[in-house]
């Protein structure tokens, strides 16, 4: 178990993301809750995590899946009661893991208190929460697209003015520069810290200085100064992880972020590596050819970028994004393999690993047709594109590849029906696949995808090269093999891995004959790298 006590133990640590509403039910309505996490804590032991990271779990419409909150201080009743979270963090602590909320402090929901109360009129001392402009109907203040379609304002009617909104229209933005409503912020963070909890993640909080009517939405003027009064205010106890979620992010920007004196946050989670696919400038809905020089480069620019002036999260998969195994590795004959090997081509760097549900077993995309999808960032986007004259099965070919619905499937943990998730119907189709890729198959099988997950765990703590290594990468254009090094002045960590379907040249660096092995996914390394072969050498240098 990890000392918590200790100033930075979650740069050692690996945490685990639940989407709850894809976890686990226990009541039958088809929907995962608290009790079903507490159900599932001894596996999560197993795996040898340190920390839950839980989606919202919040009183909310759910009109974004919990990302809209009407009531920061509730729980969503089909989750459970507040005597469930108190139960959940109890027991959690027990085993060694943490649990860390996430907090959507960039909006609420339109039915939260506040904004219910901004609608009652300009004077009402809620209406400042929230960012007005006086206009017309059918002229917004300027053209400003929200995240999930349409125009970023909003009209009302009674008010004869429009609210703004980054994400959907049942997301209003608040208003960061009303010191009343960030105090009432840090205020329901300490009543979460009271029970218990023991860190955040920070839902978009690169967004929280934006400055609409200069068309600024991230990175604004008095953003890092905000963060900075909130974790004096909030984050008061060393001990606390918090975890910035920042799309704009860049290498000399997080450094700010997760600046070592900890005047802001723990670490940065940012997505550069997820758009290495993507065309240049693109977004992540314009699909291009995987290029592996380009997503090493990327990586290699933030290893070496952070290198002792920041911290970084690791990630591949979250309820954001597809599955990584659909997009990197290999669906068909090479699916253990591959999922392998993403796993072991991440746990040699440095930064906070954080697993994704499902990810563990190498858990896939699905592929619905459109009525199916429950994403509002997806329906909205399908409405959107063909409106516009594209062919409808292209809009549903780029969907399948990259909607965040792929991530949300429910956890598969079982053979039996409905893959053991519920007894009911549940709330969103379980990929067909779970009769193969399911927990109970991964426990039972020595050779699993969920066990490589456990070794890298454990050695990411046994070594420490892992935390703290220096970074170099190896043959940088080479399309096949992502390799590189870490090194202390003790120790060094060699990581080979061929992320093809194809046999690759690979010559081993000198100095590594009699190496010890930590991890393969094939046996021990031969000359040359057969399909998908990944593994980790480590040696101790003698001074
Ligand atoms: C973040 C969340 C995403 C959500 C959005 C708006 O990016 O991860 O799921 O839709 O913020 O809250």
């Amino acid at each position: 178990m990890l000392d918590k006590t200790k100033r930075g133990w979650w740069q050692s640590a690996v945490f685990y993301q639940i989407y709850p509403k894809s976890f686990q039910d226990s009541d039958g309505d088809g929907i995962g809750d608290l009790p079903g996490i507490l159900s599932r804590l001894d596996y999560l032991e197993k795996l040898g995590v340190d920390g839950i990271w839980l989606s919202p779990v919040y009183a909310s419409p759910q009109a974004d899946n919990g990302y809209d909150i009407s009531d920061y201080r509730a729980i969503w009743e089909p989750f459970g009661t507040m005597e469930d979270m108190d139960r959940l963090i109890a027991e959690a602590k027990k085993r060694g893991i943490s649990i860390i909320m996430d907090l959507v402090l960039n909006h609420t929901s339109d039915q939260h208190r506040w904004f219910r109360e901004a609608l009652k009129g300009r004077d009402n001392p809620w209406h400042d929460y929230y960012i007005w402009r006086d206009g017309v109907p059918g002229t917004p203040p300027n053209d400003m697209r929200a995240n999930f379609g349409g125009s970023a304002w909003e009209w009302v009617e009674e008010l004869g003015q429009y609210y703004f909104h980054q994400f959907a229209v049942q997301q209003p933005d608040l208003n960061w520069a009303n010191p009343r409503l960030r105090r009432e912020l840090y205020d329901m963070i300490r009543f979460w810290v009271s029970r218990g909890v023991e860190g955040f993640r920070l839902d978009v909080i690169d967004s929280v200085g934006k400055e609409p009517d200069r068309q600024i939405t991230s990175r604004g003027p008095r953003l890092h100064e905000y963060i900075r009064e909130l974790s004096r205010e909030a984050f008061k106890e060393e001990s606390l992880v918090t975890v910035g979620e920042a799309w704009s992010a860049d290498v000399e920007e997080a450094k700010q972020y997760s600046d070592p004196t900890g005047r802001e946050l723990s670490m940065v989670f940012q997505f550069e590596h997820n758009f290495a696919d993507c065309p240049p400038g693109g977004k992540k809905w314009d699909l291009a050819p995987l290029s592996l020089p380009k997503l090493k480069s990327c990586l290699a620019r933030w290893q070496t970028g952070l290198f002792r002036q920041g911290w970084n999260s690791l990630f591949w998969d979250n309820h954001d994004l597809p599955r990584i195994v659909s997009r990197w590795g290999d669906e068909g004959e090479y699916r253990v393999r591959s999922a392998k090997l993403l796993a072991i081509a991440l746990y040699g760097l440095q930064g906070t690993p954080y697993i994704f549900q499902g990810e563990e077993l190498g858990m896939t995309n699905i592929r619905l047709p459109i009525e199916a999808y429950e994403d509002i960032e997806t329906r909205n986007l399908y409405a959107e594109r063909v409106a516009a004259g594209e062919r409808p099965e292209d809009v549903l070919a780029v969907i399948h590849a990259r909607s965040r619905d792929n991530a949300r499937t429910p956890m598969q943990w079982s053979e039996e029906k409905n893959a053991g998730f519920t007894a009911g119907i549940p709330w969103f189709p379980v990929n067909p696949n779970y009769p193969e890729i399911n927990a109970r198959a991964a426990l039972a099988d020595p050779d699993s995808v969920f066990y490589t997950y456990q070794k890298l765990i454990a050695l990411r703590k046994r070594f420490p090269v892992f935390r703290d290594g220096a970074f170099t990468l190896l043959d940088p254009e080479n399309e096949q093999v992502f390799a590189y090094l870490r090194e202390t002045g003790a120790e060094r960590l060699l990581t080979v891995c061929n992320f093809s379907a194809a046999v690759a040249a690979w010559e081993m660096p000198e100095g590594f004959a009699g190496a010890e092995l930590l991890i393969s996914n094939c046996g021990a390394p031969g000359p040359g790298l057969r399909p998908y072969e990944a593994y980790m050498l480590r040696q101790e240098l003698r001074p």
